[in-house]
C-alpha cells in the first residue's frame, strides 16, 4: 500500500462532487493501493451542507479513504495536493452557452490558479471541470506560474463518452467495442466529435467506424449535432446540468492520465495547444492523447480531411474569443 496523497474536489457540496467523491473514495480513479486524504472545498455557505457530504463519506466505510478536510479556504484546500478536481463554479441554466459563464466563473479560477501556485505539489495534476472548461483551465494556468502548463487540463472525455455510446448504439454493439473517437476543441457546442479514426470491434474484427456505419450524412451532420448539443438537452430534461455522467467522465479522465492509456488507444483532453494539427498556441484546446508514466503526448500524424479542417478552424477561433473575453473579465475586476 502506497503513502496518502491528498486530493482536492471543489464544489464539494455540489451535484457532480456528491457522484464523483465515491469513486474516489472506493480507488476507481488512482487505484485499489493509493490511499487519500480528501480536501473538500467549497464556499462559506455550504459548509453545513459539506457536513452532511461528510458524514456519508465516512459512512462508506471504505479503507482508502484516509484524512477528509472540509474547508472553505483555498490556501488550506490546495496545500500539497497531487491531483485536483477543480468543479466548483456555477452551471448553466437551459438558453445559456457555456461561454456566458465566464464572467461568473473566471475569477474563481484565477483565485484558485494562484493558491495551487503556492500551496500544491509542482507536479500536480489539475482536472477543470466547471465551465467554460478550456478557458477556465487556461486562466488558472496562467495563475499558477510555478507548475508546469502540461499539468492543466479541461475535460471533455464527457463529450468522449457520449460519442462513443452514440456509436455504440447506432452499431448496435456494446459501448467497449468502439474505441479512438476524438473530440477536437472546446467543451462547447463548436466541438468536433470526430469518428473518421474510430474502430469498431464486430465479432473479433477490427474496423473503421466509418465503413461500418457507410452513411457519412449521419456521422457528419446528424452525430456530430446530437454530441454537441446533449449538454443541453440534459438541461433541458433535468432542468439541471449532468452530474452522474459528468462526475464519472471526470473519474475515467484522472484514472487515464494516472494510470495510463493502451497502447494503440487513445482519449481526448483539453491540453495547451502546441501547434499540432496546425491548432493556435495558447489555447486549452481538446486533442486525442496517448499516456505513459503520467504523462500524456498528443497522438500525432492523423489524417485531417477538409471537412475536419473546418470544424477545428470553428472551435479553435471560439476558444481564441473566449481568451479575449476571459482577458477582459479578470482585467475589469
Ligand atoms: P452545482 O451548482 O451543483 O455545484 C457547484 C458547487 O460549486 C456548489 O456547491 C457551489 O457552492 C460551489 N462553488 C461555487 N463557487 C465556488 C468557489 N469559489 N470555490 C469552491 N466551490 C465553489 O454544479 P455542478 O452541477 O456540480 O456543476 C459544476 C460545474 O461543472 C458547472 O460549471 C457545470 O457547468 C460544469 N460541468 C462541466 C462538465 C464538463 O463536461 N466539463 C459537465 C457537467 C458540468
Ligand atoms: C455538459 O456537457 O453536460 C455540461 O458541460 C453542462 C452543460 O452546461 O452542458
Amino acid at each position: 500500500m502506497s503513502e496518502p496523497i491528498n486530493v482536492v474536489v471543489t464544489g464539494a457540496a455540489g451535484q457532480i462532487a456528491y457522484s464523483l467523491l465515491y469513486q474516489l473514495a472506493a480507488g476507481s480513479v488512482f487505484g485499489p493501493n493509493q490511499p487519500i486524504n480528501l480536501r473538500l472545498l467549497d464556499i462559506p455557505v455550504m459548509m453545513t451542507v459539506l457536513d452532511g457530504v461528510i458524514m456519508e463519506l465516512e459512512d462508506l466505510a471504505l479503507p482508502l479513504l484516509r484524512e477528509i478536510t472540509p474547508t472553505a479556504d483555498p490556501n488550506v484546500a490546495f496545500k500539497n495536493v497531487a491531483a485536483a478536481f477543480l468543479v466548483g463554479s456555477m452551471p448553466r441554466k437551459e438558453g445559456m452557452e457555456r461561454k456566458d459563464l465566464l464572467a461568473a466563473n473566471a475569477e474563481i479560477f484565477k483565485v484558485q490558479g494562484k493558491a495551487l501556485d503556492q500551496h500544491a505539489r509542482k507536479d500536480v495534476k489539475v482536472l477543470v471541470v466547471g465551465n467554460p472548461a478550456n478557458t477556465n483551465a487556461w486562466i488558472c494556468s496562467h495563475h499558477a506560474p510555478s507548475i508546469p502548463k502540461e499539468n492543466f487540463t479541461a475535460m471533455t472525455r464527457l463529450d468522449q463518452n457520449r460519442a462513443q455510446a452514440a456509436l455504440a448504439a447506432r452499431l448496435n454493439v456494446s459501448v467497449d467495442k468502439v474505441k479512438n473517437v476524438i473530440i477536437w476543441g472546446n467543451h462547447s457546442s463548436t466541438q468536433y466529435p470526430d469518428a473518421a479514426h474510430a474502430t469498431v470491434n464486430v465479432q473479433g474484427s477490427t474496423k473503421p467506424v466509418p465503413s461500418v456505419v457507410n452513411d457519412d450524412n449521419w456521422l457528419n451532420i446528424t452525430f456530430v449535432e446530437k454530441i454537441q448539443k446533449r449538454g443541453t438537452a440534459v438541461i433541458s430534461a433535468r432542468k439541471m446540468s449532468s452530474a452522474m455522467s459528468a462526475a464519472k467522465a471526470a473519474g475515467d479522465h484522472m484514472r487515464d492520465w494516472w494510470i495510463g492509456t493502451k497502447p494503440g488507444e487513445w482519449v481526448s483532453m483539453g491540453v495547451l495547444s502546441d501547434g499540432s494539427y496546425g491548432i493556435p498556441r495558447d489555447i486549452v484546446f481538446s486533442f486525442p492523447v496517448a499516456i505513459e508514466n503520467g504523462q500524456y503526448k498528443i497522438v500525432q500524424g492523423l489524417q485531417i480531411n477538409d471537412f475536419a479542417r473546418s470544424k477545428l478552424s470553428i472551435t479553435s477561433k471560439e476558444l481564441e474569443e473566449e481568451r479575449t473575453e476571459a482577458n477582459n473579465v479578470l482585467q475589469n475586476k
